[in-house]
Formats: C-alpha cells, structure tokens, sequence
C-alpha cells in the first residue's frame, strides 16, 4: 500500500478516449478578480476546481466581496458567483490574505491592491514564499504603491492608494507581471502601457475588452489601458484547461495505439503553440476551434500517436510552452527526445522545475542532463520505472504519473495529492484512459 501522497502508477500500453479537462486555471483567476471589481453580480460557470484557483476565492472573501460556490453541471466542476464591489471598492481585510500555492493569486492580487487605499497583508506557502516578487513590485512602487516585502519575497505588505500610470517594459515576459500591471492600471487615472519584448498569454487583455475595460492592444506588443471606465458584471464558462490536457496529448501521442479526444478545450491563440511543437515532435494532431466566447477560442483536440521525432526547442519558443516543458519531457522519455534553453524561468516556478525535474526523470530510469537555462532528455531505452518525488509540484507530479505509463514496472510519485494545486481529478482520468489497455 502506497503512503500517504504516494500514488502508484503502473504501466500501460496505451491510452483511449474522449475526455473534458478541469477549467482553465488563468482564466479562472482572471474572471474571479475581474468579478470583484464589475459592478453587480458575475456568474463564472466552469471554474477552475484546483486549490490554487480556491485561493483567490479566498482573498477575495478576505476583502469583503461575497463569493458563492455551488456544484456545477458537471462532476468537479463548481459555478461561482460574486458580488463586485465596483473598481476601488474592495474593503481593507481583517487578516493577511493567503495565496497559498498560487503565484498567479498573489502577483495578480498585488496588483488588485495597490489601488487600494488601505495596507494589506499576502501571505503564501513555503513554495511561494521562495518565488521572486521583485517583478511585481518595481512596477507597481512605479505607480506609486508602497511594498514591503522581505528579500524581494512574499510576505508582501501593501499599501496602496492613488496611483500614477506607468509605462513599462518587464525585464522577463511574464503574463503575471503584466496582468498586475494592467489590474492596477484599470484602477488608475490615465493610460497605462505595459510592452511586452515577447508575447505572453493574454487572457487579462481578453477579459478586460470583453467586460468593458477602456483597453488598447493594437500596437506591436504594446498594451494601454485607461483607467476608470466601470467593468460590466458577466456571466461565463470557463473553458477546459489547455495545460491539463497536454499531459493526456503527451500520453497519446507518446504511447503505440493511443487515441484521446479532449473536448471543450480552450484554444486561446496564445497558448495554442504547443500543438505545432507536438506535431514537431512527431504526434498526430487535429484541433478543431468551434467558438469565441468573450475573445477565447475554445473546441475540441485530438491526438493520435506516431512515431517521435527529437525535437528542439529555442528560447524564443519558451514563454509560450512554459507550464508545457514538464510533460513535453515525458513526452520525450517514450522514445523522443528534447532540448531546452532559455528557460531558466522555470527555476523560480512552483519548484526548480529544472533540477526537480531532472532528479524525478532520472529516479525513473532517464537519461537527462541539466543546464543553468534548460535540459536535454533522450529517450534511448523504455524508462525502466521507480520512484520520483513531485517535489510538492503539480505539474511534475503529472508528468511523473505520465512517463510511468511507459515504464517497465509499476513507479511510485511521492506528493503525488500535489496535482490538487490544478487538477484533483487527474489520478481518476488516468484510471479512466487507461483501463480498456492494462
Ligand atoms: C500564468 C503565467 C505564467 C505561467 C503560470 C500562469 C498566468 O507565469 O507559468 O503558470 O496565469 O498568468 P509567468 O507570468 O511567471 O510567466
């Protein structure tokens, strides 16, 4: 019997069928805090069912707003609604805010406050709490915010008020940073203008023109918005996660005979780069987009498998796959093969996703080498399986869980509950995809 948070993974030669995907996790956080600042109530159908997406529900409820969480159509899936207080109108919290795991809750959330006139506490775990948040706070003591924080780190006390719009360019592309800078800017009189030197997913951007933000996206990587114009409450659905269901893509195409259909998938153009860098790699893919729904695509993927090909991928390429890099290693452990540089961002993700992820694919029989900015993984012979440590990590607890599939034996993830953080019902998918096979 496995421990507690270990969950035994055992082989299988393929996987099969036709699946949905939890809510996409940006989005969900984007929608929630857009909520909070329209004026009347929003209905977000879908919403994300991780942890992570739970935590800024609840600094939310922490700054006054009344949130309601009730089951939605779907197992695992919840409909949230949320009164907004209108822009500036979120009240000063009695305690410290807690993103926990949430990276996206507390960089967004510093945003949030900083046009607030009140000081406010955001706390995280001891993941976070290691994660760099000088990127957020230039920026935002730019507008005029004043953030304590200790070593550039979380805890960050802020204390906000009138600001002053910025124009800035980020040192790092981050969606994060520039999501922070965008929800202040909305709170902020004048045009603000964040300029990006490669793209990142847009969904702020998105959410903002379709709920009314005054927002200007037409220059070459440059976006303004000007502040005061009153954000319109919605009602949405949040569209499957692409980043969840690229460890079911990997699976397939990875494994001799597999075939899965994700449906009701989110296809923003931002995020969709990843199809082109499968098909690189080998796989067979078709993606069919079947709507826009408040300037998301979203439809329906399916991937088959066929014969990997190595493939490289260049730093250029990087911010647009970078929640991708985990699986598409294990992609490359079923007879594939990758190398990456330029991403030395994954670092200071929810682990040092490169050593992390490194020791957890070697402890599985791999042959990887690790560099400052990347890895290189070759998939010579079938993983002969083991033990690999999620390292409190979803996403390396889902890419363990995946290349297992290809192993010769059964492999145990330790802190495998970490997939909880994006996607509770991953390990019950898997059982699913692959019981017709074992
Ligand atoms: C996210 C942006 C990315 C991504 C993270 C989610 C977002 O982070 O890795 O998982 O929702 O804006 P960075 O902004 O640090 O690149």
């Amino acid at each position: 019997m496995p421990a507690l948070g270990e969950t035994l993974v055992r082989p299988a030669p393929r996987v099969r069928g036709r699946i949905r995907v939890p809510g996409d996790k940006s989005i969900s956080h984007r929608y929630a805090m857009l909520a909070s600042l329209a004026t009347g109530r929003s209905t977000i159908q879908g919403y994300a069912p991780g942890a992570d997406c739970a935590s800024t529900l609840g600094c939310l409820r922490g700054l006054g707003v009344e949130v309601t969480v009730t089951p939605g159509d779907r197992p695992g899936s919840a409909t949230v609604s949320i009164d907004g207080h209108g822009l500036r109108g979120l009240q000063a919290p009695a305690a410290p805010l807690d993103a926990r795991n949430s990276g996206t809750t507390m960089r967004l959330m510093s945003g949030m406050l900083s046009a607030h006139p009140f000081t406010s506490v955001l706390v995280g775990d001891a993941s976070l709490s290691r994660r760099p948040m000088r990127r957020v706070i230039e920026p935002l003591a730019q507008m005029g915010a004043r953030i304590i924080a200790d070593q550039d780190r979380a805890p960050l006390t802020i204390s906000g008020g009138s600001l002053t719009a910025i124009d800035y360019t980020p040192p790092v592309p981050s969606a994060q940073v520039k999501s922070a800078i965008l929800l202040a800017g909305i709170q902020t009189d004048g045009t603000t203008t964040v300029r990006e030197s490669a793209p990142t997913r847009d969904h702020t951007e998105l959410a903002l023109r379709a709920f009314g933000a005054s927002i200007d996206t037409s220059g070459d990587g440059r976006i303004s918005v000007t502040g005061g114009a009153p954000l319109r409450p919605f009602e949405v659905t949040v569209p499957g996660d692409l980043s969840s269901a690229t460890f079911w893509a990997v699976a397939a195409a990875g494994l001799p005979g597999s075939e899965i259909e994700v449906e009701d998938l989110g296809l923003n153009r931002s995020r969709v780069g990843l199809f082109d860098v499968l098909r690189r790699a080998g796989a067979d893919v078709q993606v069919s987009t079947e709507r826009v729904v408040e300037g998301e695509f979203r439809g329906s993927v399916r991937v088959r498998h066929n014969e990997l090909r190595p493939l490289v991928l260049t730093p250029a390429e990087v911010p647009g796959v970078i929640d991708e890099l985990p699986a598409l290693a294990a992609l490359a452990t079923f007879g594939g093969e990758l190398h990456v540089t330029g991403a030395a961002e994954l670092r200071v993700k929810e682990s040092d996703r490169i050593s992390a992820l490194a020791a957890g694919f070697r402890s599985l029989g791999s042959e990887i080498e690790e560099f400052p900015d990347g890895f290189h993984i070759v998939g010579r012979t079938r993983l002969r399986g083991g033990t690999a440590d999620a390292a409190g990590d979803h996403r390396l607890a889902m890419a363990f869980a995946i290349a297992a599939l290809g192993a010769e034996r059964p492999s145990t993830i330790t802190g495998a509950d970490a997939v909880g953080v994006s996607y509770p019902g991953f390990f019950e998918t898997l059982d699913s995809v692959t019981r017709d096979s074992r």
